[in-house]
């Protein structure tokens, strides 16, 4: 089926130099190479669901206790290999096994209290999709069952993020990238092509990137990173985190930053954990490792719900595009949207969105990434370690070209850091405590 449809589009792609918004409606045209997921994520859901509302988060037992933590470099080593970029198949085996992983593993164990590490993990059931007991979902804010979001920090992690503070404020972020569709020599419905449409707007987005993406397409996220775009961690394999062992969690980090460390030479601070399956041991795991947790607003719904359409047809995009344009494109408190760059159909959506953006005349919102709404840096630089000696020192077991990369990526994200504004410096460096001293 698929073949057929490129057999009859590719006529039209060829002949339109400058696509229009119904162009990017199109029924998904296939370049190559493509990148998808093998299997398409479902809808939300919670298997058992629990009906009461989130308590109060529980008293962490313990501060993270920095001093008892060995060390562990800042600049993850490169692993042996990469785990297969497979959505359907957690890390595990010898993957589990890279001083990439095992030293951030034991680093975890040694600061989260085991009031967290021991949450027993859910049971996976598909992709976006696991089975987590009613009874502890409410107490350990399971996202998935009501949306549960932590609104206050606690000694063992942040708030979640999923709102902009400031009001008209579009927190505008896409998941799932980097992916490449070349149709006849022609980027379409892809991260580049909606990279480009996003420069000439000159509007920054988030990109929540999966590191197996990251891998096969390197150059496309050293090319958001570039272009002033704030990369942040979405796993490495996109499995759902709650049903995964404290030591696959801490994988499905390290990979994803590893990929991303070797791509741009910078090192993240957020993290949107796939399909909002998170609770407070994934929280608690995340924090000690130096990322913040990132939601999107469901209050009212800013999900355009483009990668839990089934039947991708040009009428399904159509009726995104009407409901994202007739009840989101008008002034209110700030919010955080979900999109996604996962495929051409729901690329295309993303570049429809822009087009009517950019079509509107006095358009009552602005778009900016996550970390430059909440204004928090986007990466773990000079502004969040305080000095580049302090770098240097954490990255001294890693080779000469990640030593140079750091090196480049502080002096010129110090100079981005400052074009924004971000004036959070040393905000992470306590919360951090990765075990050395600045
Ligand atoms: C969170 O903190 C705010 C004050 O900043 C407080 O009003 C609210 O009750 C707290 N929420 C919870 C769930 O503890
Ligand atoms: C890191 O990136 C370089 C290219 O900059 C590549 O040659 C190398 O294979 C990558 N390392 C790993 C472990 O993939
Ligand atoms: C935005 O709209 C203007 C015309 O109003 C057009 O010239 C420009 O090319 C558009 N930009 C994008 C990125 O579509």
């Amino acid at each position: 089926m698929r073949g057929l449809f490129i057999l009859a589009l590719v006529p039209a792609v060829a002949v339109i130099a400058r696509p229009q918004a119904a162009d990017y409606l199109a029924r998904p045209q296939a370049g190559t190479p493509i990148l998808t997921r093998p299997v398409k994520a479902a809808a939300l859901a919670a298997a058992d669901p629990a009906p009461a509302p989130a308590p109060a988060p529980a008293p962490a037992s313990a501060a993270p206790a920095a001093a008892a933590a060995p060390a562990v470099p800042l600049i993850p080593p490169m692993p042996r290999a990469w785990p297969p970029t497979d959505e359907v198949s957690p890390i595990e085996g010898d993957f589990l096994t890279d001083p990439l992983v095992t030293a951030s593993l034991a680093y975890v164990e040694s600061v989260v209290s085991p009031q967290y590490l021991n949450i027993p993990p859910s049971k996976y059931t598909s992709p976006c999709v696991a089975a987590y007991p009613a009874e502890t979902a409410a107490q350990n804010c399971y996202w998935p069952a009501n949306q549960c979001v932590r609104q206050n920090d606690t000694a063992a992690f942040q708030a979640d993020i999923y709102e902009c503070p400031v009001a008209n404020t579009w927190g505008l972020t896409y998941d799932d990238g980097p992916t490449v569709n070349v149709v006849n020599g022609v980027n379409t419905n892809d991260s580049p092509s909606l990279r480009a449409k996003l420069d000439s707007m000159g509007v920054k987005a988030t990109f929540f990137v999966v590191g197996a993406n990251v891998v096969q397409h390197p150059e496309e996220v050293l090319a958001e990173f570039n272009g002033g775009h704030q990369i942040a961690l979405h796993t490495y394999t996109h499995y759902p985190l709650t049903s995964l062992t404290n030591a696959q969690v801490v994988a499905e980090l390290k990979y994803n930053e590893a990929a991303i460390y070797n791509a741009t030479g910078v090192l993240p601070t957020a993290l949107r954990p796939p399909c909002g399956d998170v609770d407070d041991r994934i929280r608690a795991i995340a924090s000690a490792l130096g990322y913040r947790i990132v939601i999107w607003t469901t209050t009212p719904v800013r999900d355009t719900g483009d990668a839990d359409i089934v039947d991708q047809t040009p009428e399904a995009a159509a009726q995104v595009l009407t409901t994202v344009t007739s009840t989101w494109f008008q002034p209110q408190p700030g919010f955080i949207t979900l999109e996604h760059d996962i495929d051409p159909f729901t690329s295309g959506i993303g570049l429809a969105v822009l087009d009517a953006v950019n079509k509107t005349a006095n358009f009552p919102l602005t778009m900016q990434p996550v970390g430059t709404c909440m204004k928090l840096p986007f990466y773990k630089t000079i502004e969040t370690f305080g000095s580049i000696s302090a770098i240097k020192a954490a990255s001294s077991s890693v080779d000469g070209m990640a030593r140079a990369r750091i090196a480049d990526s502080t002096s010129s994200s110090a100079a981005g850091m400052s074009r924004r504004g971000i004036a959070l410096f040393g905000v992470f460096v306590g919360a951090l405590a990765y075990g050395f001293a600045l």
